[in-house]
């Protein structure tokens, strides 16, 4: 199973490079750790990524606006988020081969068999996995059934686990994965990237590239209050770069120390706040779906009430089943009024809401559904990613490679192409090439090679329409229209071919 996902990973990461959807960031260089470069057929998927998420919560909706607020904020924000004090990863080194680690990553669990005699056997494994609840339950199930059981230890996130699991919380025994040397003990590392901001690089100019862009909506809540006619509850929602000084880059663009974060703050009465929680929890699920992310690969995981941080009152995981494991794409919260009341203590500014109406004044509580744009990129793109049979030109079976992206994710719409290169036909083709692209879609046009092999090409960039002009064209104007995934072709007039794109993709 391990080995078929690592398989498939493979072979998404050579199609993503050779198709040009994702590189390397500096490749030349040999490439930097946690970045990445979106190439030409990758760009535009995200953009429609990040262009469909902004229709749906921004521009199809009454109640949500949009903002777009610098990355370098003053650094009092981040003392009143918490980040500068409290967004640090534990982190041990190995003392034999230096390598570092994420504490909660490294973690030995402890299976304590307890003996009549009362002395202790120790039973314990070094374990890095991303999933400490997996690791956690692959030791439970690999003790002794007999005997009673107790897992001890943790470091950091475990902590959580074992309270939960109503574990012993003892002493723990932390060996390298690597090399099973001795670790350090855990020290914190805060994972904002620092700069100075003008020309004197001492203590008073230090500057955060900002780790979430949610603390600038926070910041602007009554900026946008003041300058909309928006009222209690409404939604301001922004797509931008955040950073994070990972240590442990990992998964491809899963976890990255520069990536996009699409994030809504939505504001209400205290009164509504579980209402409107469930509800944009629900939506945001909904909306994965309906972009082609198969529910049964798509989880939405409720948070355990000790699983919450000390602010929030409820929270989800909206988690994806990648080849490398279940991982989290968005997460739901409920924020409570904690952002806006730590703002007003910081900023000394007033966070309150006059309703006008029931003249009533509070802070309102916030919910927050905030997703990863390269999260949902990888999503889709191991989702789309399928082999299947197919025919060649010369009707013998091939395996076939294909992106199944949803139409409106798919970064080239409709590719057209002569049949040959002669007799009229490359003429007709590109003029309906060139009105497609006059009507924005996304449009290809190729005339080079064998058409089979050109459909394969569009395959693999999983356009969903090829439409090829052929010498029926000359006669009677009419075009096919071949799809993608069923391989059916439609003959169409060739002055229709925009309207049934169109039509198609709504
Ligand atoms: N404002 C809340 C917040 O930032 P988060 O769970 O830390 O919450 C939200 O991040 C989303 O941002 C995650 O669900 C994930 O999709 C994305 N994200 C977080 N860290 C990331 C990383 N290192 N690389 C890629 N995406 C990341």
């Amino acid at each position: 199973m391990a080995q078929e996902s690592n398989e498939l990973m493979d072979k998404l990461t050579a199609l993503c490079k050779r198709r040009g959807f994702i590189f390397q960031s500096s490749e030349i260089y040999g490439g930097i750790g946690g970045f990445w470069d979106y190439g030409p057929l990758g760009v535009e998927l995200k953009r429609n990524l990040k262009e469909a998420w902004w229709q749906d919560v921004v521009r199809r909706r009454d109640d949500v606006v949009g903002l777009d607020c610098s990355i370098i904020m003053n650094p009092k924000v981040w003392e009143a988020s918490g980040h500068v004090n409290n967004f640090n990863d534990p982190m041990v080194d190995c003392k034999s081969c230096k390598a570092r680690f994420r504490a909660d990553k490294v973690f030995t669990v402890i299976v304590r068999e307890q003996s009549d005699g009362g002395t202790n056997t120790l039973i314990d494994k070094g374990v890095e996995a991303d999933d400490p609840n997996s690791a956690l339950s692959e030791a439970i199930a690999t003790a002794n059934s007999d005997t009673r059981r107790r897992v001890l230890k943790s470091q950091g996130k475990l902590d959580q686990v074992v309270f939960r699991a109503d574990r012993i919380p003892e002493g723990q025994i932390a060996k390298c994965p690597k090399c099973a040397g001795e670790l350090t003990e855990a020290r914190k590392f805060n994972m904002m990237f620092k700069s100075h901001a003008g020309a004197m690089e001492d203590s008073a100019s230090i500057v955060y590239l900002r780790p979430e862009t949610a603390q600038g909506i926070f910041c602007n809540y009554k900026n946008v209050l003041d300058t909309t006619r928006l009222r209690m509850p409404m939604g301001i929602a922004q797509i931008g770069k955040s950073f994070r000084n990972e240590i442990n880059p990992r998964n491809y663009t899963f976890r990255s120390r520069e990536f996009e974060q699409m994030e809504i703050e939505f504001f209400c009465h205290p009164s509504e706040a579980d209402k409107w929680y469930e509800y944009w929890r629900d939506a945001r699920y909904k909306w994965y779906v309906d972009l082609g992310l198969k529910s049964s690969k798509l989880h939405l995981r409720n948070h355990e009430p000790d699983e919450l941080a000390h602010y929030a009152r409820a929270c989800a995981d909206i988690e994806y089943e990648f080849p490398f494991g279940t991982s989290e794409l968005e997460g739901v919260a409920n924020r409570t009024d904690y952002d806006l009341t730590q703002h007003q203590k910081f900023s000394g500014k007033d966070m309150t809401y006059f309703d006008d109406q029931t003249k009533e004044r509070y802070i309102p509580f916030v919910i927050e559904p905030s997703g990863g744009v390269d999260r949902g990129v990888l999503a889709f793109l191991c989702e789309a990613y399928t082999e299947d049979q197919a025919p060649d030109e010369n009707g013998k079976m091939q395996t076939r490679t294909l992106m199944r992206f949803h139409p409106r994710l798919a970064p080239v719409k409709v590719a057209v192409f002569p049949l040959v290169k002669k007799e009229g036909m490359p003429e007709v083709a590109e003029k309906i090439y060139r009105d497609c692209q006059a009507a924005g879609l996304a449009s290809f046009y190729d005339e080079k090679g064998a058409v089979g092999r050109r459909y394969r090409r569009q395959d693999e960039a999983g356009t969903p329409f090829c439409v090829t002009v052929d010498g029926q064209t000359l006669t009677d104007q009419t075009v096919t229209v071949r799809d993608r995934d069923s391989l059916n072709q439609d003959r169409i007039p060739a002055d229709k071919v925009l309207a049934y794109v169109q039509e198609k993709l709504k």
